[in-house]
C-alpha cells in the first residue's frame, strides 16, 4: 500500500516525539521547570533518604520523617512497604509539600520480596542467568505490588574471603560469571523500562571492592591494586551500568586510602565520565556520617567531601539537609553541584513516571494478585534446585523410597532459616520444611539431635537481630543419645545441619568458617552408627568440611533456599529432580588457605612437590577442598578432548549415567605470555546442556577477541598477540585443553 505524504508526516512525527532525544527534551524541560520553582533547601531535600519502618541496617535511626516529608526536605524513603503504608507517605508529599514532589519508595528486596529465592550466592551457583532474570522480575512484580520503587539489588561484590559474612548476597568469586549475573538481574528488576509500573529501579551495590575488605571483617579497609580493581572487582559494575542500572550504592569501605563515598575518582571520574553513568548515586547507611570515623574531617568537611564528590542520596546520615544549604552559602559546595545531584533524583521520578501517577497503580487486588502467586512460588521451587549443590556422593544419593529414613538436625523442621538473611518482607512461617515436604509414605523417622549452636555467647549476639535460636530442654547429650537410637532404626540418615542464618549477611563475619563444634559433635556420633550419612547443608558461605568430606557419604550444599527450599531438597533427595549447581565460590580446606581462588597467577615458583622453595604451605596442600565451578549430578558426564576451528572452541559432552542430567560446560582460557602476568586460567563462557542416558550434544565456544582482553600496566584493554590455551571442562580444575595462538 501506498503511503501518502500526509500519513508519512504523521508517522515521521510520531516517530520523532517517542525518540529518546525527545523523550529527555521533554523531561528535561519538566525538570528545568521544577527545578526553577525550588529553594536550594528544597532541592536538598531531594537529596535525603531516611529509613522509615521496619527495618535497621545500622546503628542510627531516622526521626521526624513525616514533618521532613511535608516541608519538602526528604527525596525518598525505605524499610517500609505495603500499598498503605505507600499511600500515605506519598500522600503527605503530594498534598502536604509545597511542590508536590513525589517519593522515591526503597527497600533491600535481595532474594525475592515476599518469594523468597535461594540467597544470591546460591542462585549463582545455578549458572542459570535466565533463571535469575525472572527471579529478579518476580521480585518486582511483588515489590512494585507493595508500593516499591526502588530494590537496592543486586550486589555485585566480588568476593574470594569467605570469612566476609556478605558473600550470600553475591554471586561469588568470578567476575565473568558475576557480570552475567549482574546483567541479568538489572533487566529482570527494571524489564527494559522502569516507567512500566511492574518495573522497578535497581540499584547496583557496594560501589565499589567492598567485597575485598581486609580480613574478610565487615566493613573494613581496601588496598587493592589498579590492576586488580580493573581486571576482576570492577568488571560486575560496570556490567551492571551498561545494563541501564537506574541508581548505584556507595560502600562502606575506604579504597587505597579514600572512603568510597567520598571518593571523587571512584564516582566521577570512572563511574560518570569513563563509564557514562547518568542515574542518581546514593550512599550506603549512614555512610557520610561515618566518614567522620573515617577520619575525614567534621560534619561539615565530610558533607562537602561526599557531594564534592558525586553522591546525590544521603541516605539516613542527614548531613546533606543539615548542613549543605550553609555550605553553599560559604561557597564550599556549587550551587551547580546541587543542581546536578537534585536533577538526577528528578530525573529518576520521571522515568518512573511518578509525576503523572505518585501511586504508581498501586493497590491491594494488585498485591494480592501477585504476591506468593503459584507461578512465583514454583519458579522458588526451581531455583532452589537449580542452586543447589552436591558435593559429594558415593551413591547413597538419590535416596531409594523403600529405604527407612532418619530425618536428624535442628534444620529439618526449622522455617525461619530457609528463607536466609536479608530476606526482609519474606514470611518464614509460609516456608516449607523439609520435614512438612516428606512424602508421609515413606515413614521416615525424626530427631532434633542437637541445638543449632550451644554457644551462648553467640546466641545472645544472633538473637537480639532476631536470631530465633533456642535452647532445647534436653541436654545436649541426651539429645545425640536419642538421636542415635534413631538412626539405628533407619537404613540411611538426612542430617540437616548449617549456619544459623544470622551468622551470615552484614556484620557477621567469621574467622572460623568450621560447622559448629556441637552439630560436629552430633555427626561423629552418627557415624558411629555405621549407617550411611547424607549431610545436607543450610548456610551462607563456603565452609571448610574437610573431615565431612572424609566421613559423610553424600554432601548436598543447599544454601537457604528460599520460601520453598524444603520441597526442593526432599526432590532431589529422592531423586525428582537434579543437583546441578556447581560452586561459584572456592570452598578451602582450612581458613589459613584464604584467600583461596581459582583465576590466581603462576608465581615464580609455582608448587612442585619435588622441589623445596615452591609455593606451598607445610601444612595443607594449595589446592582447595571443592574448586570453582564443582559440583556432582547423578549422572556422569563425559567431555571430548577440545577441538578448535578457526576461533571456535568445542567439545562433545556425553550423558554416560542411568538417567537425564544437566552439565554446566565451562570454559576458560589462559593467557601464557603477557605484558603483565596473567591469571592461570579465567572463565570466559558457560552453557547448560540437559542430556538423556547416553546422549551427546556438541557445545561450541565462539572465542572473541574481548575474551582475549585486559587491563594492561597503562589500563588499556588489549588483546595481546602470542599464544593461549583454552579449557573446556566441568570446573576451573579442567586439565582438558587445546593451545592456539592469536
Ligand atoms: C547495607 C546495604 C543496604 C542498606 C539499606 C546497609 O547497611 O550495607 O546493603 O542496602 O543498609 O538497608
Amino acid at each position: 500500500m501506498k503511503r501518502n505524504f500526509l500519513t508519512v508526516a504523521v508517522l515521521a512525527l510520531i516517530t520523532a516525539c517517542n525518540s529518546p532525544k525527545s523523550i529527555d527534551n521533554e523531561m528535561n524541560r519538566f525538570v528545568d521547570e521544577l527545578m526553577g520553582k525550588m529553594t536550594l533547601e528544597e532541592k536538598i531535600g531531594q537529596l535525603n533518604l531516611p529509613s522509615i519502618g521496619f527495618d535497621v541496617t545500622g546503628p542510627i535511626l531516622s526521626k521526624g520523617v513525616e514533618e521532613k516529608i511535608e516541608k519538602g526536605l526528604v527525596g525518598g524513603v525505605f524499610n517500609t512497604y505495603t500499598p498503605e503504608a505507600m499511600r500515605k507517605l506519598q500522600e503527605l508529599a503530594i498534598t502536604k509539600s509545597r511542590l508536590k514532589i513525589p517519593l522515591l519508595f526503597g527497600y533491600d528486596v535481595i532474594h525475592g520480596h515476599k518469594t523468597i529465592f535461594p540467597i544470591p550466592l546460591g542462585l549463582s551457583s545455578s549458572w542459570d542467568t535466565a533463571l535469575i532474570r525472572k527471579t529478579a522480575r518476580a521480585a518486582a512484580l511483588e515489590a512494585s505490588a507493595d508500593g516499591l520503587n526502588w530494590v537496592f539489588s543486586p550486589m555485585v561484590d566480588i568476593a574470594r574471603d569467605p570469612r566476609w559474612g556478605r558473600v550470600s548476597e553475591g554471586a561469588g568469586e568470578d567476575e565473568f560469571l558475576g557480570s552475567a549475573v549482574a546483567r541479568a538481574m538489572v533487566v529482570g528488576y527494571q524489564n527494559g523500562d522502569i516507567r512500566d509500573n511492574s518495573s522497578v529501579m535497581a540499584c547496583v551495590k557496594h560501589f565499589a571492592l567492598y567485597g575485598a575488605a581486609e580480613a574478610g571483617r565487615d566493613y573494613n579497609s581496601v588496598d587493592m591494586s589498579v590492576s586488580k580493581m580493573f581486571n576482576h572487582y570492577l568488571p560486575p559494575y560496570r556490567a551492571a551500568v551498561d545494563a541501564g542500572v537506574a541508581t548505584v550504592m556507595t560502600s562502606f569501605n575506604d579504597i587505597n586510602g579514600i572512603p568510597a563515598t567520598c571518593n571523587k575518582w571512584l564516582l566521577t571520574d570512572l563511574l560518570r565520565e569513563q563509564w557514562g553513568f547518568k542515574g542518581v548515586v546514593a550512599t550506603d547507611y549512614t555512610a557520610i556520617a561515618e566518614l567522620e570515623n573515617h577520619g575525614m574531617g567534621n560534619r561539615q568537611e565530610v558533607a562537602a567531601l561526599s557531594i564534592n564528590a558525586g553522591a546525590d542520596m544521603d541516605m539516613v546520615s542527614e548531613y546533606f539537609i543539615d548542613e549543605l544549604p550553609a555550605l553553599v552559602r560559604e561557597g564550599k559546595v556549587s550551587e551547580k553541584t546541587i543542581d546536578d545531584a537534585c536533577r538526577r533524583v528528578l530525573e529518576a521520578k520521571y522515568k518512573l513516571g511518578l509525576f503523572e501517577d505518585p501511586y504508581r497503580n498501586v493497590s491491594t487486588e494488585r498485591a494480592e494478585r501477585e504476591i506468593m502467586s503459584e507461578d512465583k512460588l514454583s519458579l522458588s521451587r526451581e531455583a532452589a534446585i537449580k542452586s543447589m549443590v552436591l558435593l559429594k556422593n558415593n551413591g547413597v544419593l538419590p535416596l531409594q523410597k523403600d529405604k527407612r529414613v532418619a530425618f536428624i538436625g535442628p534444620l529439618v523442621k526449622d522455617k525461619r532459616n530457609l528463607i536466609g538473611n536479608w530476606s526482609g518482607a519474606g514470611d518464614w512461617k509460609k516456608a516449607i520444611s523439609v520435614w512438612e515436604a516428606i512424602d508421609s509414605s515413606t515413614n521416615s523417622l525424626y530427631a532434633l539431635g542437637c541445638n543449632l549452636t550451644d554457644d551462648k555467647a553467640l546466641i545472645d549476639k544472633l538473637n537480639p537481630h532476631d536470631g530465633q535460636i533456642t535452647l532445647d530442654s534436653k541436654s545436649p547429650q541426651q539429645l545425640i543419645d536419642e538421636a542415635v537410637q534413631v538412626a539405628r532404626r533407619a537404613d540411611v540418615v538426612v542430617a540437616v545441619l548449617g549456619e544459623p542464618f544470622g551468622m551470615g549477611g552484614e556484620a557477621a563475619s567469621r574467622s572460623n568458617i568450621d560447622l559448629l563444634s556441637n552439630q560436629k559433635t552430633l555427626l561423629r556420633a552418627l557415624r558411629q552408627t555405621g549407617k550411611p550419612i547424607v549431610l545436607v547443608l543450610m548456610n551462607s558461605r563456603p565452609l571448610t568440611l574437610e573431615w565431612e568430606d572424609e566421613n559423610m557419604d553424600a554432601i548436598l550444599e543447599t544454601w537457604y533456599g528460599g520460601t520453598m527450599a524444603g520441597e526442593a531438597i526432599t526432590d532431589v533427595l529422592f531423586g525428582a529432580a537434579e543437583p546441578e549447581g556447581r560452586l561459584t565460590m572456592t570452598f578451602p580446606r582450612n581458613v589459613g588457605q584464604i584467600p583461596v581462588y581459582y583465576n590466581h597467577k603462576n608465581t615464580g615458583r609455582p608448587f612442585d612437590e619435588n622441589q623445596k622453595y615452591t609455593s606451598k604451605y607445610l601444612d595443607v596442600a594449595n589446592t582447595p577442598l571443592y574448586s570453582f565451578g564443582y559440583g556432582l549430578s547423578y549422572t556422569a558426564f563425559e567431555i571430548s578432548p577440545v577441538t578448535l576451528s578457526g576461533n571456535i572452541a568445542s567439545v562433545k559432552v556425553t550423558n554416560k549415567g542411568t538417567r537425564t542430567g544437566t552439565e554446566t560446560v565451562q570454559l576458560y582460557i589462559r593467557d601464557l605470555v603477557g605484558s603483565s602476568s596473567r591469571p592461570i586460567k579465567q572463565l570466559k563462557g558457560f552453557k547448560k546442556v540437559t542430556l538423556k542416558a547416553g546422549e551427546s550434544a556438541d557445545v561450541a565456544f565462539e572465542i572473541t577477541t574481548d575474551l582475549l582482553s585486559f587491563y594492561n600496566a597503562e589500563l588499556k584493554y588489549v588483546a595481546e598477540k602470542g599464544d593461549f590455551e583454552v579449557y573446556i571442562g566441568n570446573s576451573s580444575d579442567t586439565e582438558n585443553k587445546a593451545k592456539f595462538t592469536f
